[in-house]
Order: C-alpha cells, then sequence, then structure tokens
C-alpha cells in the first residue's frame, strides 16, 4: 500500500524563549483519501536542508500524527521540509510493501515566512523516490531528467478536501503517460487539440498532458472549490517552464460541475477527456456519465484510470459504452490502478 506523508498542520515559524526561530508543525502518514493511516512502526527522517543532521522523529503503530518542533540556526534565511520515512525491522512492519511517498517542500524565507498552506513538491514526471523496507531508496531516475519533464504540484496541508489533494490513480495516470510517451501513446491518444481534464482536483494529470503534448490546449475542469489550488499549480509549473525559457502556457482552468449541462468548450474541438480518480462515489455516476456524454462527440478520446477501492465501482464501467482500445492495470508504488483508453 502507498502511504502519503503530508502535513496534518501547515509548518510555521515561531520564536521561543531564548529569541530563536523554531519550525512547528504536525505530520501524518496516510493513504491518499486521508482515512486510513499507516499502522506500524517506522522513523521518520526530517531535514530542513540548512546542512544539519537530520531530525529522527519515531511514527508507532495507532499513531494519526506526530509533533514536529525544529529549532532552526540563526541567520538561516530559508529553509525547505523534506521528510522520509524508514523502515528499521521488518518487524515493525504490519502489513506487506508498505510504499511512502516522501513530503517535500518549496524553499519559503525566513524569519517571518511561513510555508503556504499550498507548497508541497511531488515530482511527478520526475518522481520522488519511494522507500522499500529496508529504506533504502529504490528509485532513482535523475539520469532521465530530460526525458521526464519536471512538475511540481502543491496540495493542500491538513484538508480532507478531495479537490485539494493528489491522488494515486492520478499518480498511476502520470507514470503511465511518461513510460508510454512513444509511438504506442500517440496512436492511443492521437494529437489532440484540445484536452478537456474533468475533476481534475489539483490538476495533476492536465498538467502533465499539457508538458507531453505541448502543441494542445489543457482545459483543467472541476467545481469552484479546486480553482485555487489548481490555478495555483499552473502558476508553479508554467513559472519553470518559463525559466528553461520555453513558452507553453497551454494550459487553463475552468469550472464545470458535472451536473451543469453546458460544455467547458465547445465538444467539437475536443479530441481528448481525462478523468482520473473520480468514480469512488457512485451516488455521482449519472452526472459524471451525463457530463462524459457531454464533452464528447463520435471520435473523441477518452483515458479513464481508477484504483480499486470499491467492488461497486464495477457499475460504472458496466454503464459506459464507448469502444475501448486498451483496458489496463498500471502498477505504481505497489498499487492496482485501472486505466482505460476509449473511443466515443
Ligand atoms: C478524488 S478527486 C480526484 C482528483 C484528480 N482527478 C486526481 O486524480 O488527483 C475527485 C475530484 O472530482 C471532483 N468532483 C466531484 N464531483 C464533481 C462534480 N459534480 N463536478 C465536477 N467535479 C467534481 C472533486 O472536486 C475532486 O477534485
Amino acid at each position: 500500500m502507498l502511504y502519503h506523508i503530508r502535513f496534518y498542520k501547515v509548518p510555521t515559524i515561531s520564536i521561543d524563549s531564548k529569541k530563536d526561530l523554531v519550525l512547528k508543525s504536525v505530520i501524518t502518514i496516510t493513504n491518499d483519501l486521508g482515512d486510513k493511516f499507516f499502522f506500524g512502526n517506522v522513523n521518520l527522517k526530517v531535514d530542513i536542508g540548512v546542512g544539519l543532521n537530520p531530525i529522527l522523529l519515531s511514527w508507532t503503530s495507532g499513531m494519526q500524527s506526530c509533533n514536529l518542533n525544529i529549532p532552526i540556526p540563526k541567520r538561516t534565511k530559508s529553509i525547505s521540509v523534506n521528510v522520509i520515512a524508514e523502515i528499521s525491522s521488518l518487524d515493525d512492519v504490519l502489513e506487506e510493501n508498505p510504499q511512502f511517498l516522501r513530503l517535500k517542500t518549496l524553499p519559503f524565507k525566513l524569519p517571518s515566512g511561513t510555508c503556504e498552506r499550498v507548497s508541497i513538491r511531488y515530482d511527478l514526471l520526475h518522481p520522488p523516490a519511494t522507500q522499500s523496507n529496508n529504506g533504502s531508496e529504490s528509485i532513482d531516475r535523475s539520469t532521465d531528467k530530460l526525458a521526464r519533464p519536471q512538475l511540481t504540484i502543491a496540495e493542500e496541508a491538513g484538508s480532507n478536501n478531495l479537490a485539494r489533494h493528489v491522488w494515486d490513480a492520478g499518480l498511476a495516470t502520470c507514470q503511465w503517460l511518461v513510460d508510454n510517451r512513444t509511438v504506442s501513446q500517440r496512436k492511443l491518444l492521437g494529437s489532440p487539440r484540445t484536452i478537456v481534464e474533468l475533476g481534475t482536483g489539483c490538476g495533476l494529470v492536465g498538467l502533465a498532458l499539457s508538458k507531453l503534448f505541448i502543441d494542445s490546449k489543457v482545459i483543467l475542469t472541476d467545481l469552484e472549490d479546486a480553482n485555487e489550488i489548481c490555478n495555483r499549480n499552473i502558476q508553479l509549473n508554467i513559472a519553470q517552464t518559463n525559466k528553461r525559457k520555453r513558452d507553453v502556457h497551454n494550459v487553463a482552468f475552468q469550472v464545470f460541475d458535472w451536473d451543469s449541462d453546458e460544455t467547458p468548450v465547445e465538444k467539437d474541438k475536443i479530441d481528448l477527456v481525462v478523468v482520473t480518480d473520480c468514480t469512488y462515489n457512485p451516488s455521482s455516476y449519472d452526472s459524471l456519465l451525463k457530463a462524459l456524454s457531454i464533452v464528447t462527440r463520435t471520435g473523441t478520446k477518452i483515458l479513464l484510470a481508477h484504483k480499486y477501492r470499491d467492488p461497486d465501482e464495477e457499475e460504472f464501467f458496466k454503464r459506459l459504452t464507448f469502444k475501448k482500445l486498451l483496458d489496463t492495470t498500471v502498477d505504481y508504488y505497489s498499487q492496482s490502478v485501472r486505466l482505460l483508453v476509449m473511443e466515443a
């Protein structure tokens, strides 16, 4: 099972009685949905990037959160928080092969700065290393950097809000997109003029597509609730791209509620529709199926991915009437994600 190391409380900088700066926060280790905490013992290694030895915290079975209290050396100008998990003994592991996504923030300035609630970094197309059971890092793709444009996705700390977190099916889809960016992907997905993502959340899959299909226009859609985080992620990634002097400002956010009857873009222009991790709630199936019919016409491709969470989800897939071009399982950090490419 994949666990996300996340902030439970947004980090703050305070001044202690000796007038020294202290970083305070609360960390948690959960699944993507946030309803299951890691049930085992693990050491958390916290590094704030100022050249000191990392601080070690112990996470023990049954915990739901863990306090962080780190003194910051004088004259430090900026810090970034980087937390990885290390399992010291297999006796500590109460389930098979747990994997941990590290937590890494963008740097933030001192003394007055706070780590904004949306500044956590997942380098998706250059995935963060996970740790295997013995604590060693198992993936190093640094040599692959050129082939994997970097993508930074911010998510909200401590929120249970569905739209403002990164989800496993989205992560796996990004991985699949990068791993299959050769001829087969182009053949399956074509050269879409316009790509629309439904229920984009933080925008991760749409942003990945905007980097892989730089000649396409990508419209990220969701409820108003996702507007702020999604636009922040667009800004984060456009800024990165512009630094490299490549203007690929081909992505925008638009509110689109599946219950609405109006398409976010003229459907004649939409060549690819993407939906990841949006089928966990059977009560929204009617709306989602209606939204899919609104944004597709004959020939539109649909990329749909979901993590197996509940057998009831099969109901949704039975109701899909599209022609299937690919129905495959993607393994990402020991997660099984089903990925379908279809044509309307
Ligand atoms: C579990 S999240 C998945 C987010 C993203 N696709 C990912 O894989 O990381 C489901 C998303 O569907 C969106 N959603 C739920 N109901 C919706 C509706 N009626 N109209 C538009 N979006 C909706 C939520 O706001 C949320 O962002």
